[in-house]
């Protein structure tokens, strides 16, 4: 059985990665050095995949842990989670996320040179795409200027890699530009845990139905879209996580020196107020929520054309936005 190192492995998406691996027959190996997350998912990924998943505290900037990994374990591959993700903070600080998200990138690449790892699933973003004139956005679509110093790390890492791999590295890498994770596993022991105040729509909705919120403000609802309110494509993150281990599959039979990108999203996109009506629906509630003056920044819509993960990696979503919404409630039930 493989093993694979998933770095940020105790977070959002990496633990549900974590199960998907598990169940596809592959060791996920954790590195995480728990700056936006808690050693308590890791008991957790226990009571979901029956035995507990082997798990490192450490930076992954730290070469010297990753040695030690390199030592313990005979890796067959990579998936790089690890990174800070708060686009507000980013602008605050952004050396702490220039640091951090280039820096482990860097030092990650660096030993899996050392260790003669080959393959690398790499965490990008449709945020590469900014807002593009066409919709829905392909790989080939145009990345536009980051709007923040987030997104910005994200197209960095993308061209690092594309760099490394032109210099004839002997690694094959794919990155995934994810659009808008949402949902939780089913089972509701491991989801989403925002760290203050959500940045993200679905976390804010659950914890304004959850009392932990006052109210919802939806920003702008005159857009030029079906109802106003801005556009997303959201997807399940147990259908996220099951693109990680299609990623992997396919980097096995690729030559050595590969790279390519793919758009991980539903290819379909819904309004905020659409996320809205279908969470009050699922879940039989009312959501306290109002319309407020628009966010300058935001992106008004934006979707995956999902044609080439679909045909290449033979990737489709299973879940809708109903399972997300009622998994993600069933999680912030369990939170309360
Ligand atoms: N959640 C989203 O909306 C979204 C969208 C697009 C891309 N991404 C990317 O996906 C990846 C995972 O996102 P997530 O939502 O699971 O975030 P998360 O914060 O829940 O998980 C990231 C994990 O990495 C860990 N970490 C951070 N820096 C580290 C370091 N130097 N060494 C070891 N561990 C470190 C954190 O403790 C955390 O557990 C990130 O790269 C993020 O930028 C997320």
């Amino acid at each position: 059985m493989k093993k694979i190192l998933i770095t940020g492995g105790a977070g959002y998406i990496g633990s549900h990665t974590a199960v998907v691996m598990a169940e596809a027959g592959l060791i996920p190996i954790i590195l995480d050095d728990l700056s936006n997350s808690s050693e308590s998912v890791i008991d957790r990924l226990e009571e979901i995949m029956g035995y507990k998943p082997i798990f490192y505290k450490g930076d992954c900037n730290d070469s010297s842990i990753l040695n030690k990994i390199g030592k313990e374990h005979q890796l067959a591959g990579v998936i790089h989670f690890a990174a800070f993700k708060a686009v507000g903070e980013s602008t605050q600080e952004p050396l702490k996320y220039y640091q951090n998200n280039l820096g482990s990138l860097m030092v990650l690449l660096d030993f899996m040179k050392r260790e003669g790892i080959q393959d690398l699933v790499f965490s990008s973003s449709c945020t590469v795409y900014g807002q593009p004139d066409v919709l829905p956005v392909t790989e080939s679509t145009p990345r536009k200027d980051a709007e923040s110093p987030y997104g910005n790390t994200k197209k960095v890492c993308e061209d690092i890699l594309v760099d490394y791999v032109k210099s004839k590295a002997e690694v094959r890498v794919i990155s995934l530009r994810y659009f808008n994770p949402v949902g939780a596993h089913p089972s509701a022991k491991i989801g989403e845990l925002p760290n203050g105040i959500p940045n993200n729509l679905v976390p804010f909705v659950t914890q304004t139905a959850a009392g932990l919120r006052e109210k919802l403000t939806v920003f702008g609802n005159d857009y030029d879209t079906s109802d106003g309110s801005c556009v997303r494509d959201f997807i399940h993150v147990m259908d996220l996580a099951d693109a990680h281990v299609k990623a992997l599959n396919y980097l096995g039979g690729q030559s050595a020196n590969f790279y390519d990108v793919f758009n991980v999203g539903t290819g379909h996109g819904n309004s905020v107020l659409e996320v809205v009506e279908t969470f009050e629906n699922v879940n039989q509630l009312k959501l306290n929520y109002e319309i407020g003056p628009k966010r300058p920044g935001d992106v008004v819509q934006i979707w995956a054309d999902t044609k080439k993960i679909n045909k290449i990696l033979g990737w489709f979503p299973k879940y809708s936005l109903e399972d997300s919404l009622r998994d993600s409630w069933n999680w912030q039930k369990t939170l309360k």
